[in-house]
Protein backbone atom coordinates (compact mmCIF):
# COMPACT_ATOMS: atom_id res chain seq x y z
CA UNK A 1 0.00 0.00 0.00
CA UNK A 2 1.56 3.56 -0.74
CA UNK A 3 2.23 5.40 1.86
CA UNK A 4 0.73 8.94 1.97
CA UNK A 5 0.81 11.89 4.35
CA UNK A 6 -3.11 10.76 4.95
CA UNK A 7 -1.56 6.84 6.13
CA UNK A 8 0.81 8.84 8.42
CA UNK A 9 -2.13 10.68 10.13
CA UNK A 10 -4.49 7.17 10.00
CA UNK A 11 -1.38 5.51 11.40
CA UNK A 12 -1.18 7.73 14.27
CA UNK A 13 -4.94 7.73 14.89
CA UNK A 14 -5.16 3.52 15.07
CA UNK A 15 -2.25 3.95 17.36
CA UNK A 16 0.43 2.46 14.93
CA UNK A 17 3.94 2.80 14.55
CA UNK A 18 5.76 4.58 11.72
CA UNK A 19 8.87 3.99 10.42
CA UNK A 20 11.45 6.12 8.76
CA UNK A 21 14.96 5.58 7.05
CA UNK A 22 16.85 7.94 5.33
CA UNK A 23 18.35 7.50 1.88
CA UNK A 24 20.27 9.39 -0.75
CA UNK A 25 20.66 6.72 -3.85
CA UNK A 26 18.29 4.66 -5.72
CA UNK A 27 20.03 1.25 -4.67
CA UNK A 28 19.77 1.48 -1.11
CA UNK A 29 16.19 3.05 -1.86
CA UNK A 30 15.11 0.23 -3.35
CA UNK A 31 15.92 -1.90 -0.62
CA UNK A 32 14.31 0.05 2.10
CA UNK A 33 11.22 0.01 0.10
CA UNK A 34 11.09 -3.59 -0.52
CA UNK A 35 11.51 -3.78 3.07
CA UNK A 36 7.96 -1.93 3.49
CA UNK A 37 9.66 1.09 5.46
CA UNK A 38 6.85 3.58 5.62
CA UNK A 39 8.98 6.63 4.79
CA UNK A 40 12.41 7.69 3.24
CA UNK A 41 14.09 10.69 4.33
CA UNK A 42 16.44 12.56 1.88
CA UNK A 43 18.07 14.55 4.71
CA UNK A 44 20.46 17.12 4.75
CA UNK A 45 22.66 14.13 6.92
CA UNK A 46 23.71 13.38 3.24
CA UNK A 47 26.20 16.53 3.90
CA UNK A 48 28.15 14.32 6.43
CA UNK A 49 27.45 10.68 6.04
CA UNK A 50 27.59 10.67 1.92
CA UNK A 51 29.95 13.72 1.01
CA UNK A 52 31.69 14.12 4.38
CA UNK A 53 31.31 17.64 5.60
CA UNK A 54 31.81 17.82 9.05
CA UNK A 55 28.17 19.55 9.38
CA UNK A 56 25.18 20.01 7.68
CA UNK A 57 25.72 23.50 6.80
CA UNK A 58 27.13 23.49 3.23
CA UNK A 59 24.80 21.34 1.51
CA UNK A 60 22.58 22.65 -1.38
CA UNK A 61 19.39 22.81 -3.39
CA UNK A 62 21.65 21.37 -6.15
CA UNK A 63 22.61 18.29 -3.72
CA UNK A 64 19.29 17.48 -2.64
CA UNK A 65 17.15 17.97 -5.57
CA UNK A 66 20.15 14.95 -7.06
CA UNK A 67 19.50 12.70 -4.62
CA UNK A 68 15.62 13.22 -4.16
CA UNK A 69 15.33 12.44 -7.80
CA UNK A 70 17.61 9.58 -7.40
CA UNK A 71 15.74 7.99 -4.74
CA UNK A 72 12.59 8.92 -5.94
CA UNK A 73 13.41 6.14 -9.06
CA UNK A 74 13.71 3.77 -6.48
CA UNK A 75 10.72 3.40 -4.74
CA UNK A 76 7.19 1.94 -4.82
CA UNK A 77 4.98 2.58 -1.75
CA UNK A 78 7.43 4.37 0.28
CA UNK A 79 6.25 8.11 0.96
CA UNK A 80 9.44 10.66 -0.10
CA UNK A 81 10.55 13.50 1.97
CA UNK A 82 13.43 15.71 0.95
CA UNK A 83 14.98 17.85 3.57
CA UNK A 84 14.93 21.32 2.78
CA UNK A 85 18.75 22.75 3.50
CA UNK A 86 20.20 25.17 5.46
CA UNK A 87 19.13 28.75 3.97
CA UNK A 88 16.66 27.57 1.47
CA UNK A 89 13.76 29.02 3.86
CA UNK A 90 14.76 31.03 6.80
CA UNK A 91 16.12 34.05 4.40
CA UNK A 92 11.92 34.60 3.34
CA UNK A 93 8.40 32.92 2.71
CA UNK A 94 9.08 33.72 -0.69
CA UNK A 95 12.32 31.31 -1.02
CA UNK A 96 10.69 29.12 0.90
CA UNK A 97 7.95 28.10 -1.77
CA UNK A 98 10.23 27.87 -4.43
CA UNK A 99 12.86 25.85 -2.82
CA UNK A 100 10.17 23.85 -1.81
CA UNK A 101 8.49 23.48 -5.40
CA UNK A 102 11.88 22.88 -6.78
CA UNK A 103 12.34 19.67 -4.50
CA UNK A 104 8.56 18.56 -5.59
CA UNK A 105 9.42 19.51 -9.41
CA UNK A 106 12.84 18.32 -10.13
CA UNK A 107 13.66 16.14 -6.98
CA UNK A 108 10.43 14.28 -7.28
CA UNK A 109 10.15 14.71 -3.20
CA UNK A 110 6.08 13.61 -2.04
CA UNK A 111 6.81 16.40 1.16
CA UNK A 112 9.30 18.48 2.75
CA UNK A 113 11.24 19.14 5.88
CA UNK A 114 12.32 21.64 7.44
CA UNK A 115 13.75 22.53 10.95
CA UNK A 116 12.53 24.83 13.36
CA UNK A 117 9.48 26.07 15.42
CA UNK A 118 7.43 29.56 15.57
CA UNK A 119 9.91 31.39 13.72
CA UNK A 120 9.20 29.08 10.44
CA UNK A 121 5.63 28.68 11.09
CA UNK A 122 5.21 31.27 8.08
CA UNK A 123 7.09 29.81 5.70
CA UNK A 124 5.28 25.91 6.84
CA UNK A 125 1.87 27.37 6.01
CA UNK A 126 2.65 29.01 2.42
CA UNK A 127 4.29 25.92 1.47
CA UNK A 128 1.35 24.32 2.57
CA UNK A 129 -1.10 26.49 0.81
CA UNK A 130 0.61 25.71 -2.09
CA UNK A 131 -0.33 21.84 -1.74
CA UNK A 132 3.01 20.73 -0.32
CA UNK A 133 3.10 18.46 2.33
CA UNK A 134 5.58 19.67 5.07
CA UNK A 135 6.96 17.73 8.12
CA UNK A 136 8.61 19.88 10.91
CA UNK A 137 11.85 19.03 13.18
CA UNK A 138 12.15 20.19 16.28
CA UNK A 139 14.59 19.72 19.73
CA UNK A 140 18.19 19.29 18.18
CA UNK A 141 17.81 20.76 14.70
CA UNK A 142 21.31 20.27 13.10
CA UNK A 143 21.24 23.78 11.09
CA UNK A 144 21.52 25.36 14.31
CA UNK A 145 24.77 23.41 15.69
CA UNK A 146 26.76 26.63 15.93
CA UNK A 147 23.86 28.13 17.70
CA UNK A 148 23.28 25.36 20.12
CA UNK A 149 27.22 25.12 20.79
CA UNK A 150 27.93 21.37 19.73
CA UNK A 151 25.19 18.42 19.33
CA UNK A 152 23.79 18.21 22.60
CA UNK A 153 19.99 16.97 23.95
CA UNK A 154 17.88 19.91 24.04
CA UNK A 155 14.63 20.51 26.16
CA UNK A 156 15.56 19.74 29.74
CA UNK A 157 15.28 22.68 31.70
CA UNK A 158 11.25 24.37 32.01
CA UNK A 159 11.84 27.05 30.07
CA UNK A 160 13.22 24.83 26.88
CA UNK A 161 10.92 22.16 27.57
CA UNK A 162 7.94 24.93 27.25
CA UNK A 163 8.89 26.32 24.12
CA UNK A 164 9.58 22.60 22.11
CA UNK A 165 5.84 22.10 23.03
CA UNK A 166 4.81 25.52 21.84
CA UNK A 167 6.34 24.84 18.69
CA UNK A 168 5.18 21.30 18.37
CA UNK A 169 1.58 22.99 19.04
CA UNK A 170 2.77 26.16 16.81
CA UNK A 171 4.28 23.95 13.66
CA UNK A 172 0.82 21.71 13.80
CA UNK A 173 -1.12 24.87 13.75
CA UNK A 174 1.02 26.06 10.71
CA UNK A 175 -0.05 23.19 8.46
CA UNK A 176 2.52 20.49 8.80
CA UNK A 177 1.46 16.71 8.61
CA UNK A 178 4.25 15.49 11.30
CA UNK A 179 7.01 16.60 13.37
CA UNK A 180 10.67 14.87 13.65
CA UNK A 181 11.70 15.32 17.14
CA UNK A 182 15.42 14.98 17.55
CA UNK A 183 17.29 14.35 21.02
CA UNK A 184 15.02 15.48 23.18
CA UNK A 185 14.47 13.84 26.66
CA UNK A 186 11.65 10.82 26.73
CA UNK A 187 9.32 11.99 28.46
CA UNK A 188 8.94 15.48 27.19
CA UNK A 189 8.53 13.85 23.50
CA UNK A 190 6.26 11.24 25.02
CA UNK A 191 4.09 14.35 26.22
CA UNK A 192 4.35 16.25 23.24
CA UNK A 193 3.15 13.16 21.05
CA UNK A 194 0.17 13.20 23.56
CA UNK A 195 -0.51 17.10 23.03
CA UNK A 196 -0.63 17.45 19.73
CA UNK A 197 -2.35 15.46 17.04
CA UNK A 198 -0.41 15.00 14.15
CA UNK A 199 2.37 12.09 14.12
CA UNK A 200 5.90 12.83 16.02
CA UNK A 201 8.87 10.96 14.49
CA UNK A 202 11.46 10.36 17.03
CA UNK A 203 15.27 9.85 16.30
CA UNK A 204 16.72 10.06 20.17
CA UNK A 205 13.50 10.95 21.84
CA UNK A 206 12.14 7.52 23.03
CA UNK A 207 9.72 4.69 22.26
CA UNK A 208 6.69 7.08 23.20
CA UNK A 209 6.91 9.18 19.77
CA UNK A 210 4.64 7.90 17.08
CA UNK A 211 7.31 6.78 14.96
CA UNK A 212 11.35 6.45 14.76
CA UNK A 213 13.80 7.56 12.02
CA UNK A 214 17.29 6.88 11.94
CA UNK A 215 19.92 7.36 9.14
CA UNK A 216 20.91 4.18 7.95
CA UNK A 217 24.71 4.40 7.71
CA UNK A 218 24.08 4.78 11.46
CA UNK A 219 22.06 1.96 11.95
CA UNK A 220 24.21 -0.55 9.50
CA UNK A 221 27.66 0.71 11.53
CA UNK A 222 28.77 2.12 7.99
CA UNK A 223 29.58 5.89 9.46
CA UNK A 224 32.22 6.11 12.15
CA UNK A 225 33.05 9.55 13.01
CA UNK A 226 30.06 9.95 15.44
CA UNK A 227 28.09 7.41 17.54
CA UNK A 228 25.17 9.01 18.97
CA UNK A 229 23.53 7.72 22.69
CA UNK A 230 20.45 6.69 20.32
CA UNK A 231 21.67 4.56 17.85
CA UNK A 232 21.21 0.72 17.48
CA UNK A 233 23.56 -1.04 15.22
CA UNK A 234 21.12 -3.06 13.62
CA UNK A 235 24.18 -4.85 11.64
CA UNK A 236 27.62 -4.88 11.16
CA UNK A 237 27.66 -3.64 7.38
CA UNK A 238 30.69 -1.29 7.53
CA UNK A 239 32.90 -4.55 8.82
CA UNK A 240 31.21 -6.76 5.96
CA UNK A 241 32.47 -4.01 3.33
CA UNK A 242 35.72 -3.89 4.48
CA UNK A 243 36.77 -7.27 4.75
CA UNK A 244 34.50 -7.67 1.23
CA UNK A 245 36.72 -4.85 -0.26
CA UNK A 246 39.88 -6.65 1.67
CA UNK A 247 39.54 -10.15 0.13
CA UNK A 248 38.95 -8.22 -3.70
CA UNK A 249 42.45 -6.83 -2.98
CA UNK A 250 44.17 -9.96 -2.14
CA UNK A 251 42.35 -11.45 -4.76
CA UNK A 252 43.17 -9.46 -7.30
CA UNK A 253 47.03 -9.08 -5.87
CA UNK A 254 47.17 -12.99 -6.08
CA UNK A 255 45.10 -13.06 -9.80
CA UNK A 256 42.57 -15.31 -8.42
CA UNK A 257 39.90 -12.80 -9.32
CA UNK A 258 38.52 -13.32 -12.02
CA UNK A 259 38.05 -16.69 -12.66
CA UNK A 260 37.20 -18.82 -15.55
CA UNK A 261 33.38 -18.14 -14.81
CA UNK A 262 33.72 -14.51 -14.77
CA UNK A 263 35.33 -14.45 -18.06
CA UNK A 264 33.65 -14.25 -21.97
CA UNK A 265 35.06 -16.74 -24.72
CA UNK A 266 35.39 -16.55 -27.91
CA UNK A 267 36.42 -18.67 -31.05
CA UNK A 268 39.73 -19.45 -30.79
CA UNK A 269 40.50 -19.49 -34.47
CA UNK A 270 39.89 -15.86 -34.94
CA UNK A 271 43.31 -15.20 -32.58
CA UNK A 272 44.93 -17.42 -35.11
CA UNK A 273 43.97 -14.94 -37.42
CA UNK A 274 45.02 -12.01 -35.99
CA UNK A 275 48.51 -10.93 -36.87
O1 LIG B 1 19.09 14.99 7.93
C1 LIG B 1 18.63 14.01 8.52
O2 LIG B 1 18.98 12.85 8.26
C2 LIG B 1 17.63 14.25 9.55
C3 LIG B 1 17.30 13.11 10.47
C4 LIG B 1 18.40 12.92 11.41
C5 LIG B 1 16.00 13.31 11.14
O3 LIG B 1 17.12 15.32 9.65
Amino acid sequence: MKNTVVTFQEAKDKGEKLSMLTAYDYSTARLIDEAGVNAILVGDSLGMVVLGYEDTLSVTMEDMIHHSAAVARGIKDTLLITDMPFMSYQTSVYDAVVNAGRLMKEGRAQAVKLEGGKEVCPQIKAIVDASIPVCAHLGLTPQSVNAFGGFKVQGKGEAAAQKLLDDARAVEEAGAFAVVLECVPQALATKITESIHIPTIGIGAGAGCDGQVLVYQDMLAMYSNMKPKFVKQFAQVGEQMREAFRTYKEEVAAGTFPGPEHTFKMDETVLDKLY
